[in-house]
C-alpha cells in the first residue's frame, strides 16, 4: 500500500519522502513503483519525461527523521495498533507540529492512534484501496477531536491525488468495510448452510448483480487472514452477529489457507489463470 500511495502522491506533483525499515524493503517498494510506471509508459499513458519527473520527486529513506519537514505524513505500516502508536509517538517528536498525520488503517480506531500524539486535532484516517494507483476511492476519516478546517484541507488533498474522497467518521470499518465485510461473511454462511456452491454463489453476485467478482473470489483476493482479522475488530466494536467470523473462515485461516497469496483459499490457485473451487474439501 505504501508504494502505491507514494506513486500517486509523486504523480500528482508532490515531493514525496518514503520511509521503510531497511534498504531492502525501500528497494522492493521502489521496484513496485518502477514496474507500475513502466507499464504505463509501455501503454503510452506516461512519457519518459513525465516518468523521470515522478521518479525525481520520490525521496527514499530508512530514517523517520527524513519526514521532519513534510506537510502531511501518511502511515501505511503493518495493521498493529501497538506498533502504530510507537511510530506515531516518535513521529510527533520529529515532524513539525503544523503537519497533518494520516493513517491508512483498514480497521483500527483512528482515535486510539491519535492519542499517541499531541496533534489530535490534525490526525485523520486516509484509507486507500488496493491497488492504490487504480482504485479511485479514498475514505477520509475524522474523529471527535478533528479541526474542521484542517479536515477539509485533508479531504482536498485526497482529491488532488486524483481520488474521490468519501467523508466518514471514526467507526469500525468506516463506510466500505462496514458494508463489505458482513456481505462477504454472509456468503460464507450461505455456503456453510448449503445454499449454493462456491461457483454458483460467485456467479450469482457477478452475473446477477453486476459485481466485477463474486464474494469468494473477492475473499481470496483480499486475503482470508486479513478478512478474519478485520471481522474480529468489527465484532469487538459492534458486538453484532453479522460481523462474527463464520467457523469455516476461522478453520481456513488456522490451516494457513489465506487465499490467492498462499495458493489456496476457497479456490486452489495451482493454475492462477484457472482457479479451481474447493467445495469438496470445505463442506
Ligand atoms: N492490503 C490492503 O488491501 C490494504 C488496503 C487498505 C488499507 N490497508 C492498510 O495499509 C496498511 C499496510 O498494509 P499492507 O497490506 O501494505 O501491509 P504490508 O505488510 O504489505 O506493508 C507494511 C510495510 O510497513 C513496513 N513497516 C513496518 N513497520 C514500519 C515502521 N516502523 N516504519 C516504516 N515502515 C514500517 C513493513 O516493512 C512493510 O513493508 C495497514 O494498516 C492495512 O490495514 C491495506
Amino acid at each position: 500500500m505504501g508504494s502505491g500511495i507514494a506513486q500517486v502522491s509523486a504523480a500528482a506533483g508532490y515531493e514525496t519522502t518514503v520511509v521503510e525499515v531497511n534498504q531492502k524493503l525501500v528497494d522492493r517498494g521502489l521496484g513496485m513503483i518502477a514496474k507500475n510506471l513502466g507499464r504505463l509508459q509501455e501503454k503510452g499513458v506516461l512519457t519518459a519525461e513525465n516518468r523521470a519527473a515522478i521518479d525525481a520527486r520520490i525521496h527514499p529513506s530508512t530514517d523517520l527523521a527524513a519526514l521532519s519537514g513534510c506537510d502531511i505524513v501518511i502511515e501505511a505500516i503493518i495493521e498493529n495498533l501497538a506498533e502504530k502508536r510507537v511510530v506515531y509517538a516518535k513521529l510527533d517528536e520529529i515532524v513539525q507540529p503544523k503537519s497533518i498525520f494520516c493513517s491508512n488503517t483498514s480497521s483500527l480506531s483512528i482515535t486510539e492512534m491519535m492519542t499517541a500524539t499531541k496533534r489530535t486535532d490534525r490526525f485523520f484516517g486516509m484509507h486507500f484501496f488496493n491497488p492504490v494507483p487504480v482504485m479511485k476511492l479514498v475514505e477520509v476519516v475524522r474523529t471527535i477531536a478533528s479541526d474542521p478546517t484542517v479536515y477539509q484541507s485533508t479531504v482536498e488533498f485526497a482529491a488532488s491525488l486524483g481520488k474521490t474522497p468519501a467523508q466518514t467518521s471514526d467507526r469500525g470499518g468506516f463506510i466500505v468495510n462496514r458494508l463489505l465485510v458482513p456481505y462477504m461473511l454472509d456468503a460464507i454462511r450461505a455456503f456453510e448452510e448449503g445454499v449454493g456452491s462456491i461457483t454458483d454463489i460467485d456467479n450469482g453476485m457477478k452475473l446477477g448483480c453486476g459485481h466485477p467478482m463474486g464474494p469468494f473470489t473477492l475473499l481470496d483476493f483480499v486475503g482470508l487472514d486479513t478478512t478474519y482479522y478485520i471481522a474480529g475488530i468489527m465484532f469487538d466494536e459492534f458486538r453484532e452477529k453479522r460481523y462474527a467470523a463464520p467457523p469455516l473462515l476461522k478453520r481456513l485461516v488456522m490451516a494457513g489457507w489465506f487465499g490467492r497469496k498462499s495458493g489456496r483459499g476457497f479456490y486452489d490457485y495451482a493454475d492462477p489463470a484457472a482457479p479451481k473451487p474447493l467445495d469438496g474439501l470445505l463442506r
